[in-house]
């Protein structure tokens, strides 16, 4: 996923994103300029944070809309949303905000996040391209901190007696098989598959795929991406490419998701 031209460039060492297989090297000068002029103090934090837009990069704005456009397709289908690879929690408070703003009072939908939280586990031979999925590589050590976000989060939320965000840390392979035993009520109305990797996207499929009612939604990060062909490969290998519409948003290279007929 690298210019032709990147190779020869030499990485700026003052700045902090530098080292990236998926990224060009203008990618990471727009990174690198953001985070840079996010410093400024011309306003304070709370002032940025209101001010948002200024400052979000733009593909995590296009995948905020695209996941509020996920999210209002199953405002009428029971059950919860499980995102699969929660990371730093962006794409799982985007969830929480969605139901809260949307569905107040729907007390039932539950915003599950499974994350070892300590990066990928190793990569298969299914991952096969191998710019992606070492062992440690996206650890973000976040699950402490999402406590702490979801406490604040629920300081304004409407019927906040009642949990909201439940986070699940470990190895999804091993993780998931006893959430199901401690919770044989689940009933998922979206699973969000963004662990990145074979083993754990084919597990949350097996193992998920028939808590989803008909209506409810697979939605997929990387769908159709070589740098995480084992996304694609555990899909192919339980749903098949063939048997749904794979649909997405024009304006989204990036995330895909099916229907449940
Ligand atoms: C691309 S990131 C997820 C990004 C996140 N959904 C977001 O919106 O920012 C992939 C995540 O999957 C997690 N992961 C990969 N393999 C896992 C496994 N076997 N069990 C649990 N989590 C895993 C990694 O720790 C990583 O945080």
């Amino acid at each position: 996923m690298t210019n032709k031209d990147d190779k020869d460039k030499k990485p700026d060492t003052n700045v902090r994103f530098q080292c990236s297989n998926t990224r060009t090297s203008i990618d990471l000068e727009y990174l690198n300029a953001l985070e840079k002029y996010f410093g400024h103090d011309n306003e304070s934090t709370i002032e940025k944070l209101q001010n948002f837009p200024k400052y979000v990069p733009e593909k995590n704005m296009i995948s905020f809309l695209a996941r509020n456009e996920i999210f209002r397709k199953i405002l009428d289908v029971h059950g919860a949303v499980v995102e699969c690879g929660v990371l730093f929690g962006g794409g799982l408070m985007s969830w929480a905000h969605f139901s809260s703003i949307y569905e107040p009072i729907n007390l039932t939908r539950k915003i599950i996040g499974f994350d070892t939280f300590e990066g990928f586990t190793g990569a298969h031979e299914k991952d096969s391209v191998g710019d992606l999925g070492e062992k440690g590589d996206f650890a973000s050590h976040a699950y402490e901190d999402l406590q702490e976000c979801a406490k604040i989060f629920d300081m304004l939320r409407f019927k906040n007696h009642v949990q909201k965000i439940e986070l699940v840390k470990g190895d999804f392979l091993k993780t998931s098989k006893q959430y199901l035993e401690d919770n044989p009520h689940l009933v998922i109305a979206l699973l969000f598959l963004d662990f990145d990797v074979y083993e754990p996207t084919k597990a949350a499929l097996e193992l998920f795929f028939d808590r989803i009612p008909k209506g409810g939604i697979v939605a997929f990060d990387h769908l159709y991406y070589k740098g995480t062909a084992g996304e694609t490969v555990a899909t192919y290998e339980t749903l098949g490419l063939s048997n749904y519409k794979i649909e997405r948003f024009y304006w989204d290279p990036l995330i895909s998701y099916i229907v449940k007929t």
